[in-house]
């Protein structure tokens, strides 16, 4: 089977990719190579995979319709995966417009590929973010709140494209709902290594809030096990969570690093920024029922996978 990554270069992509390429796939990954972060880093993240035959490697734009044509007349993928995306919430609250280009009409660029090209199936990467406020945990079948963040908005709006698209044009279509992916390449600026950076060089760690805030951290590897097991679900359309189903503060997140790394941290805490919503927690009733899906990597053992990648490959 030949696989479209969109996004294939960045944290989740490249760990993707390269399950996919071990399990026998074909793999064009279609990636910018964006300075949201080192794109020397995404690099280096797709340096198993640039080894293998059966990988091809596009730099360039998902709205750069010569390139997706080219690729799609090229390439002929029978399945999209599409993970690229302006990620995060705070850069979303400085720079909307940019967040909407590439993750609205991105998104919907990749589904009139599927359109135009008889893509048998869309997996699409949405978040937990588009829960915005509802009470914990979160359930598929309850209709999110309010969107806090562009972000979040813009995830959600993805998703509505991808119902459409299934609606009008009978295709195959899995929302994905990632809950703070975590592991080894994470992107750099996410909780877990901008703290265990800042832990290592006695660098303040900014606190925004009291600490209590609440995520559901969910290891890459069980992701990748969620994604995997999309590709050969047959369905029409559907919208699924891939979390961990249990929760850390910020507080506890801070004491394990602590404790792997041996150092104290220097916290410095500041109000709640705009767009962060106080808890995340995923049910995953419906990812273990019709997936299959049965996450195994615990945070402990996450970070230390983390932690240990972090110290061969980012300190110097
Ligand atoms: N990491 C998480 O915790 C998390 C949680 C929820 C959802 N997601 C979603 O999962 C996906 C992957 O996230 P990630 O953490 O691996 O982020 P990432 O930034 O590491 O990966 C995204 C990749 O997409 C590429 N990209 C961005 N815009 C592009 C464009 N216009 N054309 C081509 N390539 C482009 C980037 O260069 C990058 O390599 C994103 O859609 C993100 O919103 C991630």
């Amino acid at each position: 089977m030949k696989l479209l990554v969109t996004g294939g270069a960045g944290f989740i992509g490249s760990h993707l990719c390269e399950r996919l390429l071990r399990s026998g796939a074909e793999v064009v990954c279609l990636d910018n190579f964006n300075d949201v972060y080192d794109p020397a880093m995404k690099k280096r993240n797709l340096d198993p995979c640039v080894r293998c035959s059966n990988f091809r490697l596009v730099d360039g734009d998902i709205l750069d319709a010569e390139i997706t044509a080219a690729v799609m007349e090229q390439e002929a993928p029978e399945v999209i995966i599409h993970l690229a995306a302006l990620a995060g919430v705070r850069g979303s609250v400085l720079d909307p417009l940019k967040y909407v280009d590439a993750d609205v009409k991105g998104t919907v660029a990749m589904l009139e590929c599927c359109r135009k090209y008889g893509v048998k199936k869309f997996i699409f990467a949405s978040s937990s973010s588009v829960y915005g406020t509802c009470q914990t945990p979160f359930r598929e079948e309850n209709a999110p709140t309010v969107q806090v963040s562009p972000y979040a908005a813009a995830k959600y709006s993805g998703e509505v494209f991808c119902r459409t698209y299934s609606h009008l044009y009978g295709l195959p279509v899995v929302c994905l709902r990632f809950f703070t992916v975590y592991g080894p390449r994470q992107r750099p600026d996410m909780a877990i290594h901008t703290f265990a950076g800042s832990i290592i060089a006695d660098r303040e760690i900014k606190i925004f809030g009291n600490g209590t805030s609440i995520r559901d951290y969910t290891y890459v590897d069980d992701v990748i096990d969620g994604i995997m097991s999309s590709i050969e679900l047959p369905c029409t359309f559907e919208t699924i969570n891939l979390g961990n189903s249990s929760t850390t503060s910020i507080m506890e997140l801070v004491s394990i690093l602590e404790s792997k790394l041996g150092k104290k941290a220097n916290l410095n805490f500041l109000p709640a920024q705009p767009g962060d919503v106080p808890a995340t927690c995923a049910d995953i009733t419906k990812a273990k029922s019709i997936l299959g899906y049965d996450p195994k990597v615990s945070l402990e053992e996450g970070i230390d996978r983390f932690v240990e990648w972090y110290l061969e490959r980012v300190v110097e």
